[in-house]
């Protein structure tokens, strides 16, 4: 991770500075305070209950405003009618799509395709912003390595250069257009930072990260937002090290400020200036607003507490002038970088047609499908050799629930059920028995079972929608059993009676702990929540209209208590090995203490996680062959160039994920078994091969060490090439001192 100097000085662009400082000269301290105040409002008269607000100066931002008409109706006043002419920032959650939704980030993660992440960003980006938004709070980049918490669902997964790379390709699709920014978004890097740590998985909790895993695990994709330009950055509700994120001078100064060199503007999460009291850090909104201020937030999400306080803070002398107008400054920069100061916000752009929303939203649903199991070929299904198939299940025809969580202004009415794509897709030719089985996934009530085995015995194959619904996932939506909710596990058996082919499709928002259960399934696609044409994307998967490509970017876990479960964990003193392993069920009557292995396991679970992180499957095969280093001995700031021969080696095309992995052998402090390194997406014919490059320098092998600064450190390293972070194909190599 960089230093400052490394970072360039974004600030003296195209008279940028200058601009401020002439604003700033001119703005009184209420209309300064102003620009930190972000307000929410809602009913029939919010033009006329913002205006006075607004042409005072006395508001900056406003969120959760969706009408484009009172939208500009705002801007208007903002721009012709306030002093200084100052655009308002315009905020909502444009999490994984606007009207059309792309699948969960987990699921885009999981296409390991920066471009598809980046084309659905861009997508939301022109859809958002035709309706007069022009910022949105994404990416959220919180590693998530406990799938209890429901918000993994919005997150890029476990790994932090995967959601480093993913983070930056969405930061990229929001901010950037070919066509001059009227289209774009801000993007807001979140949630500064550790809040994927929150205890037991348990939402808003509070968080334990030492600074070495901090600044190895959880800032690396933050510093990657930065390195891509994103324009803002949100606090975590959580606290660190006792300290809540929203008050953390180590976090927003040290850190993003000092090391970083950001300059844009950082936002508070809803209200969580004010929640410094609740959690009984500040004793009063004065003293919140104290440490916000002082720590270095921006605007104010809905608390008020700035608008209130902070005037009389200055003028007690508590928080400086030069305060404020560096906190001013940076929100005016957001603004003036964005253009918003330079065009007429008010005109807004075109929406995007229909048609290619829709065909990127398939394609990114196509490629966040994870085929986690596929007995003697079962997948694909063959239209010509079946003439019918049960669809069972409560998640096969839910237009609302395939958009998962975040989707405050998706249209369901464009989403497209898997029933109703096997439907339009098979045309007839082969009969469709759709039977729910269940109301919902959670419900508990089995009276529908015997329709659905009928179903079943009148079938060819079943194909069974199951999983969770959006609600079960998300903000505040957090299991500590992630097993299958409800009977569905009793479901799935009982269609085995059938005797036919069961091929199950999760659409969930998380992964869940499956467990024996996956056992039951000739064939099980992870569909996460697929978003608007999930439907037509399983059904090309389904009958190989495509094939499977993508890749978990979290482990699955067999059983809830195996959580935290992760790839990249540390070695320990006593590492497990497959024969210091002993199943409870295998423990001979007259065990003792020490026969028992004394190896880091879990006696009901191994050690090891049902799928591994990277792990999926496709309709056809891959060998990796003939690994080379073009040397093995390199000096510091030196690289070394990994090649190895990818072949398709079945009878379809396939596109495969080429994954690197290195584990730097013995360290300053302690360092995981393996960490990715890079990846690349590859598409090849029947019989083809590629030789797949990946070249690493030193600096790829940086990490905060020991003596608190970053860098690589000479020794022994090992690279393993392959389709997943368990890929036993590898070699070694040495920075030499
Ligand atoms: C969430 C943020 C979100 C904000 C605004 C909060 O509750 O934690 O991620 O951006 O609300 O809706």
């Amino acid at each position: 991770m960089g230093n400052a100097h490394e970072i360039k000085a974004a600030g003296n662009d195209n008279g940028i500075e200058s601009r401020i400082r002439d604003l700033l000269e001119r703005m009184t301290l209420e209309q300064k305070i102003g620009q930190l105040n972000q307000v929410q409002a809602w009913g029939d008269n919010i033009v006329e209950s913002l205006a006075p607000a607004i042409r005072a100066g006395r508001v900056g931002s406003v969120i959760n405003i969706v009408d484009p008409n009172v939208i500009n109706a705002l801007q208007h006043i903002a721009v012709h009618e306030s002093e200084h002419g100052i655009p308002l920032l315009i905020a909502r959650d444009v999490i994984h799509g606007y009207h059309t939704v792309a699948p969960l980030p987990i699921g885009q993660a999981a296409s390991w395709n920066p471009e598809v992440v980046r084309a659905c960003a861009r997508l939301a980006a022109q859809e958002a912003s035709a309706f007069g938004v022009n910022w949105t709070f994404a990416p959220m980049i919180d590693i998530s390595r406990d799938p209890r918490w429901g918000r993994i669902a919005e997150s890029l997964g476990e790994d932090p250069y995967l959601t480093g790379v993913m983070g930056a390709a969405m930061i990229e699709g929001f901010q950037v257009s070919e066509t001059g920014g009227a289209d774009t978004l801000v993007a807001c890097a979140k949630h500064f930072a550790g809040y994927g740590a929150s205890e037991a998985g348990r939402d808003y909790n509070t968080t334990n990260i030492p600074e070495n895993e901090l600044r190895n695990v959880y800032l690396p994709p933050f510093f990657a937002a930065v390195e891509a330009g994103v324009g803002t950055f949100m606090t975590s509700f959580s606290d660190i090290d006792g300290i809540p994120a929203t008050a953390s001078d180590f976090l927003l100064d040290q850190v993003l400020r000092k090391e970083w060199s950001f300059d844009g503007a950082v936002v508070s999460d809803w209200d969580s200036i004010h929640q410094l009291v609740v959690h009984g850090f500040s004793e009063n909104d004065v003293e919140a607003t104290y440490e916000a201020a002082s720590a270095g937030v921006e605007i104010d999400m809905i608390g008020g507490v700035y608008e209130r306080h902070l005037p009389e803070l200055v003028h007690q002398g508590r928080i400086s002038m030069d305060r404020i107008d560096a906190l001013v400054g940076n929100v005016l920069r957001v603004k003036l970088r964005a253009g918003l100061m330079d065009r007429d916000v008010t005109q807004l752009p075109p929406e995007p047609a229909r048609m290619t929303a829709l065909n990127l939203a398939r394609q990114a649903a196509q490629q966040s499908l994870v085929l986690l199991r596929n007995e003697g070929g079962t997948l694909p299904l063959n239209a010509e050799a079946l003439s019918s198939i049960a669809v069972i299940g409560a998640l096969a025809d839910e237009p609302a629930e395939q958009l998962g969580t975040w989707v405050f202004d998706g249209d369901a009415e464009r989403s497209v059920t898997p029933l109703a794509a096997l439907t339009s897709m098979l045309d007839g030719q082969v009969a469709l028995h759709h039977v729910r089985g269940l109301e919902t996934t959670r419900s508990k009530d089995t009276s529908g079972f015997d329709t659905a085995l009928h179903a079943a015995e009148q079938s060819d194959a079943v194909v069974l929608f199951i999983g969770e619904e959006a609600i079960l996932s998300g903000e505040a939506h957090c299991r500590a059993d992630i097993t299958l909710p409800g009977v569905q596990e009793d479901l799935v058996r009982h269609l085995r009676e059938a005797g036919k082919p069961v091929v199950g499709v999760i659409l969930a928002g998380r992964p869940l702990a499956l467990g024996g259960i996956v056992d039951a399934f000739d064939a099980l696609i992870y569909a996460w929540h697929p978003g608007t044409m999930g439907g037509p994307a399983i059904a090309d998967t389904l009958f190989g209209r495509v094939a499977p490509s993508g890749k978990l970017p979290v482990s699955f876990p067999t059983m809830s208590g195996q959580v935290p479960i992760y790839y990249g964990y540390k070695q320990t003193g006593r590492p497990a090995t497959p024969d210091t392993v002993i199943h409870i069920d295998e423990i001979p009557a007259a065990a003792t203490q020490t026969s028992l292995g004394m190896t880091t396991f879990h006696l009901d679970a191994g050690y090891e996680p049902l799928f591994p992180f990277g792990y999926g499957l496709s309709y056809t095969n891959f060998a990796y062959t003939d690994l080379a280093l073009d040397r093995h001995h390199i000096r510091m700031g030196e690289s070394v160039v990994a090649e190895i021969t990818l072949t398709n080696t079945g009878e379809v095309a396939g596109t495969e994920v080429v994954q690197l992995y290195i584990r730097d052998r013995f360290a300053s402090l302690t360092r995981p078994i393996r960490e990715l390194k890079r990846f690349e997406r590859v598409t090849l014919e029947p019989g083809e091969s590629r030789r797949v490059r990946f070249e690493l320098h030193t600096d790829d092998l940086a990490f905060f060490r020991r003596n608190k600064t970053y860098g690589a450190e000479p020794g022994a390293f090992d690279l393993w090439i392959g389709g997943d972070s368990t890929t036993d194909l590898g070699t070694e190599f040495h920075i030499d001192a």
